[in-house]
């Protein structure tokens, strides 16, 4: 840092900005290009307004359209009294003297609009996204602790996210929990969190025993090692309806006035339970053949997972929760009046600790059965104890769908009721919609193996249509995969997270509209621009910017300057796509801007400027890609 941070303040000097720049909270010009910005008008508006720096700087707002400025002051954000806001406007436009960086401010409505002095702005900008390439955009001092003294450490977050269920199929909602996981995982790393990313399988209950006796029946050690994740499943089909032709013989017999006692007693339902309890007492056999389902189910999907570049710290579960901990947790809530018993079970009247309409709308949980087993909602409160204890994190977001959203709401508020009122409160529920009619080509169940394979062979029809191309790309079929998985997560990415959407194969293929494949067609062209130009990054950083006049080149320089407050103003939604919506955004302006700024028959200076444009926009593109969790190709 110390590198960027002497360029930068030898480059304010060469701008022959007087004064250094001012240290305001929340201003990192070494890392935000824009920060130069705010801090020069904060400067200059707190002698002509008169207000404090403290409430000038966080007033100073981006603009989602740059035709209102590169940055707006609300005036009525200062709160001057005594005079409109019109007339305060006109006043500091009047006072507002010459400055090297910005324009006399233009007045709209109660809005000061600040335009950037675009030569200025190139000088600051694009050496620092060519020095600091797969850095820039990054901000390490989000995340500290103390921003002052960082030896203090980096706060700490939990993402938990994907989060499926052994022997059941990998669901839309564990897709969009992944990607959206992934994504806020990526997003809080590059902002100098130390993240700890979580999947929390669904890997206990009576349900395994069943699956063990499934593979008694039908296993097959080999089709184990193959595929286990399919095999399994199978298996659970199998023996799933098997258990329910004996529950339904059961009504009948028992309809009939027969006797059921011996398939109640030695029938499949029995024996699971009885399976599951040897789980739970610790019997060696049975454990260790839960643990080789579990074992090798997590080693195949961290292949898959690898394949969206998505990395675990922690495969935790339901089977993790530990029983001292349970037994702890239900006590606990016995002695705070939380649970109370209700007709041989425990439950939590939510009605009798909050009042009104939101107590009732928690409705009563079970926390325990009259058998005595701990279920789901249990589980989730010990399991976010054990967590306390072992990361002492300062945040932790669930990511998990709109559909759980009753359950997450009790667990919170039951965590509150316990006491843990600081610990509730750092945790946040991120949910989604749903994804409609996502079925594979062949109609069966989706897995998320079965995705990536159907959207990878569509990729790769699609992309055979173009023969010429086709035949220069090195590993077709390793390309196609990568922008068939593109096509899925941005997708996904394209609305807010709360939005159902349609899972439609042939619009996220196209190359038309904003899709996957083309923003990695938008990557591909600048990096077949840089190949073709061959310069060096000497020749680059060298370039002489003041020659990029065109508008197509002013606009474009603005846009990528806006990187770093974007990936910032990401931590406020947590949603991908107000990342996805930048990079369509700078897509759009590069591509409208090639038959304007040209580098083939340029002249040489010029061809340099223009290529160091292009190349800081690669580099922010890229970023971008890579913060959503994509792989840019380089080639397609
Ligand atoms: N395995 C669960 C399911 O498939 C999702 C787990 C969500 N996380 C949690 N802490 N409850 O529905």
């Amino acid at each position: 840092m110390a590198t960027a941070a002497s360029s930068l303040s030898d480059k304010l000097k060469s701008l022959s900005l007087a004064e250094p720049l001012p240290k305001y909270p929340n201003c990192y010009p070494e890392v935000n290009p824009v920060d130069v910005y705010r801090a020069h008008l904060t400067s200059i508006l707190t002698e002509v307004t008169g207000v404090d720096a403290s409430v000038v700087y966080p007033a100073l707002q981006w603009t989602q359209t740059l035709e209102k400025g590169d940055l707006v002051l609300p005036v009525p954000a200062l709160r001057v009294k005594g005079k409109k806001p019109p007339e305060l406007a006109a006043e500091w436009v009047a006072k507002f003297p010459e400055s090297p960086l910005v324009h006399k401010p233009t007045v709209n409505g109660t809005f000061l609009q600040f335009f950037f002095k675009v030569d200025k702005l190139a000088e600051i900008l694009i050496p620092s996204i060519i020095e600091r390439k797969k850095e820039f955009g990054l901000n390490p001092y989000l995340g500290l602790k103390d921003v002052k003294d960082p030896s203090k450490g980096k706060k700490r977050i939990i993402i938990e996210f994907s989060s499926p269920n052994i022997a059941k199929p990998f669901h839309a909602g564990h897709l969009r929990s992944t990607i959206i996981g992934g994504f806020l995982a990526n997003l809080y790393e590059a902002l100098g969190w130390d993240v700890i990313r979580i999947n929390y399988l669904g890997d206990w209950g009576k349900q395994y025993g069943l699956l063990a006796l499934g593979f008694e029946r039908y296993g097959s050690e080999e089709a184990l090692l193959v595929d286990p994740i399919n095999h399994l499943f199978h298996i659970y089909v199998k023996i799933s309806a098997e258990l329910a032709d004996e529950k339904a013989k059961i009504t009948a017999l028992e309809k009939e006035g027969k006797d059921a006692s011996e398939l109640k007693n030695e029938g499949l339902d029995e024996q699971a339970r009885r399976y599951f309890k040897a789980m739970v007492d610790g019997d060696e056999k049975a454990v260790a053949l839960w643990a080789r389902f579990r074992g090798l189910s997590i080693k195949r999907y961290k292949e898959t997972y690898a394949r969206l570049n998505i990395h675990f710290d922690d495969y935790s579960g339901e089977s993790q929760v530990k029983q001292e901990r349970m037994d702890f947790a239900a006590q606990k809530m016995a002695d705070m009046g939380v649970s109370e018993e209700s007709e041989g079970a425990v439950i939590v009247d939510f009605s009798k600790h909050v009042p009104g309409k939101p107590g009732k709308s928690l409705e009563r949980p079970i926390i325990k059965k009259k058998d005595g087993t701990a279920l789901y909602l249990t589980r989730d409160i010990s399991e976010m104890m054990q967590r306390e204890d072992k990361y002492h994190f300062d945040e932790m977001i669930y990511v998990v769908a709109s559909q759980q959203d009753l359950h997450l709401k009790q667990l919170f508020k039951i965590i509150e009721l316990m006491g843990y009122k600081d610990l509730a409160k750092k945790c946040q529920h991120i949910n989604f919609g749903m994804v409609l009619g996502m079925s594979t080509r062949k109609g069966t169940v989706k897995f998320l193996d079965d995705i990536l394979r159907d959207v990878g062979e569509k990729m790769h029809e699609v992309m055979q249509k173009n023969q010429v191309k086709y035949e220069q790309v090195e590993n077709p079929l390793a390309t196609a995969d990568i922008l068939g998985i593109s096509s899925v997560m941005v997708q996904d990415m394209s609305g807010k997270r709360i939005n159902n959407y349609e899972f439609n194969m042939d619009a996220m293929t196209s190359f038309e509209g904003d899709t996957g494949p083309y923003l990695q067609y938008a990557h591909a062209r600048l990096c077949s621009i840089t190949r073709r130009a061959n310069m060096s990054e000497s020749d680059l950083l060298s370039a002489n910017l003041s020659l990029l006049t065109e508008p197509h080149a002013q606009n474009l320089i603005r846009v990528i300057s806006q990187w770093p407050d974007v990936v910032q103003n990401t931590l406020k939604t947590l949603e991908p796509t107000t990342i996805l919506t930048y990079l369509f955004k700078m897509t759009h302006t590069i591509s409208s801007s090639y038959d304007h700024l040209r580098i083939v028959g340029s002249e040489e200076e010029l061809a340099k400027a223009r290529m160091a444009l292009y190349d800081a926009s690669r580099v922010i593109l890229s970023n971008g890609m890579r913060l959503l969790g994509l792989t840019p190709v380089e080639r397609m």
